[in-house]
């Protein structure tokens, strides 16, 4: 072996040192990690254009010039334009009935304010626009598509200098948005934290590498370790996507509940569900999604309608910070995240491991 093994063209693509991509929520996670050589994407789906906007200015004052992502969530089933009410009067009496039952059952409080859902960027397509607007006004050097293919924004990103990278389940997703001309694919495989299909990762990252040509491939679900990177760049892809991986980092900003459990989970803790947003998505188990599972319980709604039914729960047991009630997406590599290191810790750990591991099988040169 005559070159460095983690120097993919994912790499080049970006200009970082490590083909490491953190997926976060927390501000602070992102810069660390693009300060420790990695890359990171912000999920934004939840904020308004006016917090995208402060939040893009934050992150580009502590990264001295370096490349970043925010991910937007942009699913085709998004109604085009309706206010939350409109949504939730479709609910039907019979599932407001189940929910009812499970919060009576385990006492769940309910949440201090009411659940403010509107911001979400999947529950309307004029939401997902606006939000969309202020990645495009502000060059963001790449915009990440979570759920919902991006390539009707290939143009308008493209002819601002953005990248666009679409995140999927199925190899005939990828391969349509490789025809479109996206930068890069996400290939999440089952394994995954929050919305997933029912591809295994290691077939998915396979599959979509075998047809990317030169594009790269991202390889997402379950890593968390410098071994499953070594796998991934040997199954094809050029880096890896990761969520759960940051959530119990010092720098993460979640509730030390959430974080105290997945370092005690393990990939048997977790569960895919479709009870929480209506999409399948994989979580710590709680009472919700068990009771969800139950063969007397109703068929979960789609989406935005089983995602505005499960908010008074999550928002309540998060309230009351009851760690019996609680969730968190969480993925099957979570076994794993066993002490509450800095980000920067992670990457190196990761990068070693991953190195130590090429190392062993083919050696590296000195
Ligand atoms: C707490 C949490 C929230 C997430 N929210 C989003 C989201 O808003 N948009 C999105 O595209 N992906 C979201 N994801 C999924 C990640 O982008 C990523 O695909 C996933 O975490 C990869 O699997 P892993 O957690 O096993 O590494 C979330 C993941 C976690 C852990």
């Amino acid at each position: 072996m005559t070159q460095d093994p983690l120097h993919t063209k994912l790499c080049d693509q970006l200009g970082v040192e490590f083909p490491i991509v953190s997926f976060t929520h927390c501000k602070d996670v992102a810069v660390a990690v693009i300060n420790s050589g990695g890359f990171a994407v912000l999920g934004e789906a939840m904020h308004t254009p006016e917090e995208i906007e402060a939040d893009i200015k934050w992150i580009r004052e502590r990264i001295d010039g370096k490349p970043f992502g925010i991910d937007l969530v942009l699913p085709a089933s998004a109604p085009a334009e309706s206010s939350l009410d409109e949504i939730s009067s479709k609910i039907p009496e019979s599932h407001r009935e189940f929910e009812q039952m499970i919060m009576e059952k385990y006492d769940v409080p309910m949440p201090k304010e009411s659940v403010d859902l509107h911001q979400w960027g999947g529950l309307s397509q004029a939401l997902g626009r606006a939000q969309l607007e202020v990645l495009l006004e502000e060059r963001v050097p790449v915009i990440a598509s979570g759920l919902g293919s991006p390539a009707f924004l290939l143009d308008a990103a493209h002819e601002r200098g953005s990248l666009v990278w679409g995140l999927v389940g199925r190899t005939r997703q990828a391969k349509r948005q490789l025809e479109a001309g996206v930068d890069a694919i996400i290939a999440q495989g089952f394994d995954a934290a929050g919305h997933t299909g029912d591809m295994g990762t290691l077939s998915i990252v396979a599959e979509v590498s075998a047809i990317a040509g030169d594009t790269p491939i991202i390889a997402a679900g379950g890593i968390t370790t410098g071994r499953h990177l070594a796998a991934a760049l040997c199954l094809g892809a050029s880096g890896v996507w990761t969520g759960t991986l940051w959530l119990a980092c010092r720098e993460s900003d979640i509730d030390m509940i959430i974080k105290e459990r997945l370092v005690a989970a393990t990939a048997a803790d977790t569960v895919w569900s479709d009870s929480i947003s209506g999409f399948t998505m994989r979580v710590l188990k709680c009472p919700w999604t068990e009771e969800w599972k139950k063969p007397e319980a109703p068929r979960p709604l789609t989406s935005p309608y089983q995602m505005i039914l499960s908010s008074d729960y999550i928002q309540g047991a998060n309230d009351a910070r009851r760690a019996d009630l609680m969730t968190e997406a969480s993925g099957q590599g979570v076994g794993f995240v066993t002490e509450m290191l800095p980000a920067r810790q992670i990457v190196s750990d990761m990068v070693e491991e991953a190195l130590g591991v090429f190392d062993d099988l083919v050696g590296l040169p000195d």
